[in-house]
């Protein structure tokens, strides 16, 4: 698999961490701190500036382009901090994955967890998905709900998300090379005995 980070790189770090097969990491920015993480480690790693690029269209070729070169079975968005053409996500279709940090279909974009405050939900979340054209948006394979507590700031909050975001998203992959999600009217489900869902208290 490879996967696309823009900045920390922590949820990638989990997919190491969980013995996943990372054959590459890929930043649109150069000083992504995940970068020197996977480095580390004896990842290979490569940028592909989008500043380098005018028009979307041609940031997304030349990504494709760096992705393909590992021949991945899998793609991984992790914290990719740039919306993708319809013709990428096209060209991944069916094996490509995000985490967005809410309970989709709440809160898609950014902000999520000052708007969920603000918004006075009292649970929260992560949810791993199947990328579409639309952003945010697309079949769900997993999600990890946690609770909205009395003094909570966006801080807090992020961190009792986040937590639980290390947790589903290398499960959700993990599945993924398994072969085991099948996804029917939109709906993705796994073989086997498996829950899609974790509550954190
Ligand atoms: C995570 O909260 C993820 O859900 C969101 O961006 C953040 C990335 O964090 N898409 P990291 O780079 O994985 O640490």
């Amino acid at each position: 698999m490879v996967i696309l980070i823009s900045g920390r790189g922590s949820n990638m770090q989990a997919m190491v961490e969980a013995g996943l097969p990372v054959a590459a990491v890929i930043s649109n920015r150069a000083d992504a701190a995940g970068l020197k993480y996977a480095a580390a480690r004896g990842i290979a790693t490569d940028v592909v500036e989008h500043r380098d690029y005018a028009a979307r269209e041609a940031f997304d070729a030349a990504l494709a382009q760096a992705v393909d070169s590992y021949h991945p079975e899998l793609v991984v968005l992790a914290g990719f901090m740039r919306i993708l053409t319809a013709g990428f996500v096209l060209r991944y279709q069916g094996r490509l994955l995000n985490i967005h940090p809410s309970l989709l279909p709440s809160f898609p974009g950014l902000d999520t967890h000052g708007r969920a405050l603000a918004a006075g939900v009292k649970l929260h979340g992560a949810t791993v998905h199947f990328v579409t054209a639309e952003l945010d948006h697309g079949p769900i394979v997993m999600q990890a709900a946690v609770p909205v507590l009395p003094g909570d700031d966006d801080v807090s909050l992020a961190a009792r998300v986040l937590a639980q975001e290390h947790r589903i998203y290398p499960q959700a992959a993990r599945w993924f090379l398994e072969g085991k999600l099948v996804i029917e009217g939109g709906v993705v489900c796994v073989k086997g005995d498996h829950p899609q869902q974790l509550y954190a208290p």
